[in-house]
Order: C-alpha cells, then structure tokens, then sequence
C-alpha cells in the first residue's frame, strides 16, 4: 500500500479529546469511521459543520466521529487516528489513488462512510463496490440516484451490505427524500409529486413580469451568482429532470431520465455554442419567453418552471402557466417548493419550502444523513 499523507496539526483548531463523555455514552459509544471525496464548497462546509459538533455529538449521544481521510481529483490526506480538527486544505498531501484510499479507509473500525460531495460519475461507479465491503455512503452528488438504471439497482443490491443516503442531492437541506421515505414506508399511496425545484428558475420567473427583457434578468441572476458559471445548464431542465427521477426511485419506480419529458429553454441555436457566445446572443431567448409571458397574462396566471411526476413515473419538467391561488404561483424568490399529493394528503397536498440550494443547508442534508444511518449502527 502507498503511504498517504498525514494530517499536520492545524494550530486554529481545538485539538483536544472530550474529557467529558458522560456515563452513558461511554458504555454506548458509537464510533463512525469518516471519509471525505471532494471539501469543495460543500464538503469544506460539512467538515465544519462536523468539527463544530464532534465534541457534542460525543459527549451527549455518544456517537464519535473520526475523519481518516480527505481526497480530491488531484491529492489526497490520511490519518491513522481522528483528523477532524487538524484537516485544512492547505496541508501537503499526496497525488490521489482512490484504491488506496479505499484501502486506508476499509481498516478503520467496524463502521466506516464515505462521504462523496463531488459531481462525479467516475466516483458513483465505486459506490456499489464500497458498499458490498460494507462501507456506507452519503452524498450530494446526483449521479447515481440519476444515472444508469442498472447501476442505480445494483446499489439497492448492495444495500444488504452498507446503507446508503442521498437526502442532499434532491433539495440540500429540504427534508424531502427522508419525507417520501416515510410517507411510503408507513404505507401511504404516491399520486404525484410536483414542485419547483430550480431556484434559480424560480428566481427568473418570480421576477419576470414584462418590465424587462428575460435575458437582462438571467444577466442579473448570472451576476448575483444565483446561475451555473453557464447558465445553459439551468436552462436546459436537466438538474430538475434528475431530481425527480431521483425522487421517483426513492419511491420505488424504476425509471431513468429518458421517462422524464424535459423542456430545454435554451434555443437551438445557442445549444452547441461558447459559454461567451452564449452570453452576447442570450436575446435568442426573449422571443419565446415573451410569448409565454404573454399567454400567462391572458390566462390570469403566472409562469412557473415546474417539474412533475406521478405514480406511473411519468414526468415533466418545463414552464406552466398556473393560476395564481396555486400552491405553487405563490412562491418566494428563490425558494424549492415540493408537494406530495398522496392518498392520505388527496385534499390537502403535503408541502415543503425553504432554499434548496448553497454549501451551508446541503452539508446539513449530508449531516443528517449521516446521523440518520449512525443512529441504526450496532454498538462496539
Ligand atoms: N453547491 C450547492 O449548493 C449544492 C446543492 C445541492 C447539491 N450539490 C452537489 O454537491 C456536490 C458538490 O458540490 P460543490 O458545490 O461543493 O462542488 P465543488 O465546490 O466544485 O467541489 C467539488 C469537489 O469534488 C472534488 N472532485 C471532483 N472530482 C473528483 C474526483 N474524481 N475524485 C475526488 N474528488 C473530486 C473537487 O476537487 P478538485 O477540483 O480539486 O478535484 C472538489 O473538492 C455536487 O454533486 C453538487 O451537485 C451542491
């Protein structure tokens, strides 16, 4: 095995033990063995959400968490006792060979995650793998919920083996995988779920009233940073497309991203092109949004960017026009809002609404994961 990088101290942070752990927690210790693929904005802010709580979690749960390592495309840090409060990015490090990693990782005690927090499919295809070793995995990352169908049914396979959490990748910190979850295990029936589930698109449509041109908005949007770098990938529905088949899998349908009708908003003609020669020909774009602004109007309703699915797995992501008591016309800026319609909730629709995107309430999804699955672990 290659030797891996160590983690120095980092003097900025707490460093010592908890003496402190109450009765109760000792003779319940719980101890999670943690990983890290990816401390880019998301994973940075989850390690410090982690380090904040580690003492807390310890001492009042008795559940201890211990980062062993931390990886990225090009470097990669290990420790062979607790690094949580000494990791910083600015440490040496060693060139990455996830195999390695893996490798460090498997000898870490009973119960071991990891956590991947980069968009990658490279990474989506060791899930199952990892977890027949039994190592669990939590992510944000949206790739294998919405990848290949095949792939998708052998980590539910390997479920027998390790657990495995995407809360994140749907709505960040929105509890809304946790909810189906429940509403299907407690035997509710799924009719459809339906929402909004771009803030970024909810931010250009709550916004677009006519008094300004759609491009000049998604200029502004761009500017505010509420866009992708490229905005085409906002545009084009594609990220909402893989949360509903996320979400529909979670539910227990076996579909892929081909089941999901997708409006791409972007023209044509802007499809293939630059990300700069999208940005000075982005007035492509106004005609067919004015037109739609338009038939809002007339209709007495107001233009939304939806995504749709229902219990045969059929669905949709594009602009409607909704009538402005709707549940979802009356949303705020840049707000996700989800609706479950069940049997149980036929009159009155399940909602969820908050920020469904941003390093700080993602990390928090990932958190919870993670807590979620060392809450069902078996005591050492
Ligand atoms: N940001 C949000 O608000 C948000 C919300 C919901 C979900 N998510 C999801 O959360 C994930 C992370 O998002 P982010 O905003 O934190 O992205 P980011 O800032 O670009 O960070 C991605 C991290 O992944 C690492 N990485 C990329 N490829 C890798 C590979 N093959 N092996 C190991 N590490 C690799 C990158 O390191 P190097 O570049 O150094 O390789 C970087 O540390 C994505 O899946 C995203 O869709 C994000």
């Amino acid at each position: 095995m290659k030797s891996i990088a160590q983690f120095p101290p980092n003097p900025g942070l707490v460093s010592s033990p908890s003496p402190l752990l109450t009765p109760l927690s000792v003779h319940r210790r719980q101890q999670l063995s943690l990983g890290l693929i990816g401390p880019g904005r998301v994973g940075a802010a989850l390690l410090q959400q982690l380090r904040k709580n580690q003492l807390r979690l310890a001492e009042r749960f008795g559940v201890e968490l211990k980062l062993y390592g931390v990886i990225t495309s090009k470097k990669m840090w290990a420790c062979e006792t607790d690094g949580m409060q000494y990791w910083h990015s600015g440490n040496e490090g060693h060139p990455a060979d996830l195999e390695t990693f893996e490798n460090h990782m498997r000898g870490k005690g009973a119960h071991v995650m990891l956590i991947d927090c980069t968009a990658s499919d490279v990474i989506a295809d060791y899930y199952e793998g990892w977890m027949r070793s039994g190592i669990h995995i939590v992510t944000p990352n949206k790739l294998a919920g919405s990848g290949s169908l095949d792939r998708w049914q052998r980590i539910q396979l390997a479920g027998n083996s390790a657990q495995f959490r995407q809360e994140a990748a749907v709505c960040a910190g929105l509890p809304v995988v946790q909810t189906l979850r429940d509403l299907i295990d407690t035997g509710d029936e799924l009719l459809s779920i339906e929402g909004i589930f771009s803030g970024t698109l909810a931010w250009l449509c709550h916004h677009y009233d006519g008094s300004c041109s759609f491009s000049a908005l998604l200029r502004d949007a761009h500017a505010l940073a509420y866009t992708e770098p490229d905005p085409r990938e906002d545009l084009s529905g594609m990220d909402v497309a893989r949360k509903l088949v996320i979400l529909a899998r979670e539910a227990g349908l076996s579909i892929s991203l081909t089941d999901v009708q997708v409006q791409n908003l972007v023209p044509a003609c802007l499809g293939e092109v630059s990300t700069e020669t999208f940005f000075s020909n982005m007035e492509a774009l106004d005609v067919m949004m004015g037109q739609r602004l338009a038939e809002a109007r007339a209709q007495g309703g107001v233009l939304r960017h939806v995504g749709r699915i229902d219990a045969e797995g059929h669905g949709r992501v594009g602009l409607c026009v909704l009538p402005l008591e709707h549940a979802l016309a009356r949303t705020s800026a840049t707000d996700n809002v989800i609706q479950f319609d069940t049997r149980r909730y036929r009159e009155n629709p399940m909602k969820i609404q908050g920020p469904g995107a941003g390093p700080e309430v993602t990390a928090a999804g990932i958190f919870a994961d993670l807590l979620r699955i060392a809450s069902t672990l078996r005591v050492e």
